[in-house]
Formats: C-alpha cells, sequence, structure tokens
C-alpha cells in the first residue's frame, strides 16, 4: 500500500511537472531544490572553482596544532530564501574573490544544481545575489498577484530571472520599444495601457495604424489621434501644454530665503497635492509612419512633428510629459531629428527584430551584449523582449499575454479616471462613438489591473 501511495506521488509529480511546472515549483520543486543546494553546496562551489585556498594562519595554526592541512573555503550562504519562481541565494564572498567569479560561473552553477536559470548580481561589496529560476518563467508569464505599487510605476512584464520589471516613469521618463513586425510590441503597449488606466495619469495616443491597437481602448484616453495631421495638431497642443506647466511651477517657485530647499519646486511632483497638474504618458505606435513623407507639404509636416517630439522628450520630463515611443525601426535614414530624439529615449526594450542594425538602434550605444541577445529571440516565441534597466545592465523580459479584449474591459472599468486636459480637449475621442455594441463589455474575460 506505501509504495502504492508513493507511486501515486511519482506519478502525480511528473505530470505537474510536464503540465504546470509553476504548481510543480510551490508544491514539490522547492523542497527538493532546497535540500539538493544545501547538500550539494561545498562540492558544487570547488567543482565551479568558487572556493579560495586556506589563509595562511589557519595554514600555520594547523602546522602548529599538527592537524591535517584545512580545506579550501566557499562562499558562505547568508540567507536562501524560496521564491514563486525559485531560489534567492545570498552569499558573502571570500576574500580574494569577486562578483564576476560568480557571474562567469552561473552557467556551470545552473547545470551542477539542476536548475532552469542562474543570474547573479553584486548588492553590496563583497556580497552577491544568485537568482535561481526552477522552470522557464517566460514559457507562460504570471505575473505575481502582489506587486509594489507607487505612483507612475507599472508592473509590465516578467523578467527571466523571476522578478517583476517595471516601466517607472519618474525614474526613466522616455521610453523607445522597437521589433520586427508581429514581435510583440503592441500588446507591451497595450499592458502598459491597462497598468496606467487604475492610475492618476492622463493617456495621449498617437496610432498611425488607422487607430486599430488604440481606439478601441478610447474611454481611458484624454487624447487620440489616428493619423499624422491631428498627430502633428495633437503634438503642437502638447507643447503649449507644457508651456502653460512651466508657467505654472514658475509661479509656484518664490523662492526665498524662508524656503527650505527641498520644498523649492522644479518639477511638477514638487508642487502641492492640490495643485499638481495630472502627468501625461504620449503613446506613439508605429512612429515611423510619422516620420516618412511622399511630398513637399507632407516634409513640412515630418519636420514639425520631429520637432514638436524632440521638444516633448527634452523638456517634458518636469512637466510631467512622458514618451512612450513604438516602432519597427528608429534610425537615421527615418531622416533629420531623429537620432538626436532617439538619444532623449532612455528607456530601450527589443522585441525580436531581423538584423544587427535594429538590434544597434536600441542598445548599440549601451550594450554590445544585448544587441546579441536580441537577435537571438527565436521568432516563435512572442512577446519575448530584451530591455535595459535604469542601472545600465539588460534583462529578458516578457509580458502577459493581454488580449485586446481584456485591455478593453480594463479601460472601461477605469473610464471614469480619464481627466480632462483642457489644452487637448479638441482631440478627446467621442466616446459616444464607441457604442457599447462595438465593445462589449465581457462578463466573462476578466478584467487586468
Ligand atoms: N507577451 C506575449 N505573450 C504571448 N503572445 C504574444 C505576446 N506578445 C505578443 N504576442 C502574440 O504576437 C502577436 C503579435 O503581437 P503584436 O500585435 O503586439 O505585434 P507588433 O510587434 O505590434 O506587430 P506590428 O508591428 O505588425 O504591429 C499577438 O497577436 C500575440 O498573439
Ligand atoms: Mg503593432
Amino acid at each position: 500500500m506505501t509504495w502504492f501511495m508513493v507511486g501515486v506521488v511519482v506519478v502525480a509529480a511528473g505530470l505537474l511537472r510536464w503540465r504546470r511546472p509553476a504548481w510543480y515549483w510551490l508544491t514539490f520543486g522547492v523542497v527538493l531544490a532546497t535540500v539538493r543546494v544545501l547538500v550539494r553546496y561545498a562540492s558544487v562551489m570547488d567543482a565551479c572553482g568558487l572556493t579560495v585556498p586556506p589563509s595562511r594562519w589557519r595554514l600555520a595554526l594547523a602546522r602548529v596544532a599538527n592537524r591535517p592541512v584545512p580545506e579550501s573555503r566557499v562562499p558562505r550562504i547568508l540567507r536562501l530564501r524560496p521564491t514563486r519562481t525559485g531560489l534567492v541565494l545570498r552569499l558573502k564572498l571570500r576574500p580574494g574573490q569577486d562578483a564576476f567569479d560568480v557571474s562567469a560561473a552561473t552557467d556551470r552553477l545552473r547545470h551542477s544544481f539542476g536548475m532552469y536559470g542562474v543570474t547573479s548580481r553584486e548588492v553590496r561589496s563583497g556580497v552577491v545575489e544568485v537568482r535561481m529560476t526552477g522552470y522557464d518563467v517566460l514559457k507562460q508569464v504570471q505575473m505575481p498577484a502582489r506587486t509594489e505599487a507607487r505612483p507612475m510605476r507599472v508592473p509590465v512584464a516578467l523578467r527571466e530571472d523571476g522578478s517583476v520589471h517595471y516601466r517607472d516613469y519618474r525614474a526613466v521618463p522616455h521610453g523607445l520599444t522597437l521589433g520586427a513586425t508581429e514581435s510583440g510590441k503592441s500588446v507591451y503597449q497595450r499592458n502598459l495601457v491597462a497598468g496606467l488606466a487604475p492610475m492618476d495619469v492622463a493617456l495621449v495616443g498617437i496610432d498611425c495604424k488607422h487607430g486599430v491597437e488604440l481606439f478601441p481602448l478610447a474611454r481611458r484616453f484624454s487624447a487620440l489621434a489616428d493619423n499624422p495631421d491631428t498627430a502633428l495638431e495633437l503634438l503642437e497642443a502638447l507643447v503649449s501644454h507644457m508651456e502653460e506647466m512651466y508657467q505654472l511651477i514658475r509661479a509656484e517657485q518664490r523662492i526665498s530665503v524662508a524656503v527650505p530647499d527641498a520644498e523649492i519646486a522644479a518639477d511638477i511632483w514638487d508642487l502641492p497635492d492640490d495643485i499638481r497638474p495630472v502627468p501625461v504618458v504620449v503613446l506613439v505606435d508605429e512612429v515611423a509612419e510619422l516620420a516618412l513623407f511622399a511630398s513637399r507639404e507632407e516634409e513640412k509636416r515630418r519636420d514639425r512633428i520631429i520637432t514638436a517630439l524632440v521638444r516633448l522628450a527634452q523638456l517634458g520630463r518636469a512637466a510631467g510629459i512622458y514618451l512612450e515611443i513604438c516602432g519597427q525601426r528608429f534610425g537615421s535614414e527615418l531622416g533629420k531629428g531623429i537620432t538626436m530624439l532617439r538619444a532623449q529615449l532612455t528607456g530601450r526594450t527589443a522585441h525580436r527584430v531581423n538584423d544587427e542594425t535594429s538590434a544597434n538602434m536600441a542598445f548599440g550605444d549601451i550594450s554590445p551584449d544585448a544587441v546579441l541577445a536580441a537577435i537571438q529571440i527565436p521568432a516563435e516565441t512572442r512577446g519575448i523582449a530584451i530591455a535595459g534597466d535604469s542601472t545600465g545592465g539588460w534583462h529578458r523580459i516578457r509580458t502577459p499575454h493581454t488580449s485586446l479584449r481584456q485591455a478593453v474591459n480594463t479601460c472601461n472599468k477605469y473610464a471614469d479616471r480619464t481627466p480632462d486636459v483642457p489644452a487637448l480637449a479638441a482631440y478627446r475621442p467621442a466616446v459616444a462613438a464607441l457604442s457599447s455594441a462595438r465593445l462589449p463589455l465581457s462578463k466573462t474575460a476578466p478584467a487586468t489591473a
């Protein structure tokens, strides 16, 4: 009978591991992996070259006491923390070791501990965090139920080490998302919209693909444009809105001896809550459509559009205007002003690209490794992207697959939070036109928040 029970448990574990790796991890995987890491730790570290020879005084002590020669020493485990997707190991390095030794050995550690992925980062001098994942967390992305909520910070995707990737507009005001066609740019942008919808923020959209991506989400948008002519007017209205915001900040500055340094307003976040204007996130899908032209008139329009975008990118942050630009390519072949605009877009994300020059447009000036990683994303795993982080490093990320229906439901749910931005009132989408018959609110589709 007992053997029968053991057999049932083994088969159940095998089935879970095959069909539901996340459940397997939470039930069996985490215990087995913790035991395996603790039992094998010293021998694995030795085999991976992460030990240091005994110090001179220990050798001398052994000689004096006539004891056997002491063994090499391994980094000390400060903490072993199981997580939803893997294990986090905090190690205190021995004298003579550095964080690079550990990061160079991550692939060996992965095989030796039987984990799916291992990454490492330096926490502070002499302390390294090794994050291990028990299964492929990017295969079917499940965001944790609880994420660290902060204004203007959206938990948009999962990183391959199991941590959450945030798009933090206050730390990195402007972003650029590149990728070949069908690589997942619009789904990434849709996730951002769904994440921003519950926040106090005005959303402005420019979608020159005739509005197919952003117009269904119109109820949460304060302004929308679906062709380059309207986009030009909208961007120029945004520039005048930005100038008004600067006037407001100037009026509130009133620097006198009595005002403490920390209270002098230099951007909208320093203003008192009751007069602080609502921040604006401008989402541009298929940016190349704004930069292409066929006639002289269109060329003039293009120049004005790019000038407005460059001005918003250069000056928008303090006025609470953030740009989120998506495109298939974004290089100098789109004409003058493009590389100047690109230099201002600090947050880079690259989905699958077909050639090295496209990847270079995102990461060429940041990290050659990231360029290589962006080219190597397989075509069948859409939505996987390489994202730069605020420290200059990069990660493989994937957004949860939010369907257009789920995003529409979220936007409709938070439609009452759509603020009126007076300067953009003329571009507010006519919501009555988006009749509920055309956009039925599904009772079954879950609303993502
Ligand atoms: N994170 C994801 N997880 C699973 N599937 C995804 C993900 N992101 C995108 N996809 C799949 O890829 C398809 C194309 O995605 P999307 O429309 O975002 O591509 P795109 O890069 O915007 O393409 P285009 O340049 O043609 O507009 C989606 O319909 C979806 O099925
Ligand atoms: Mg798209």
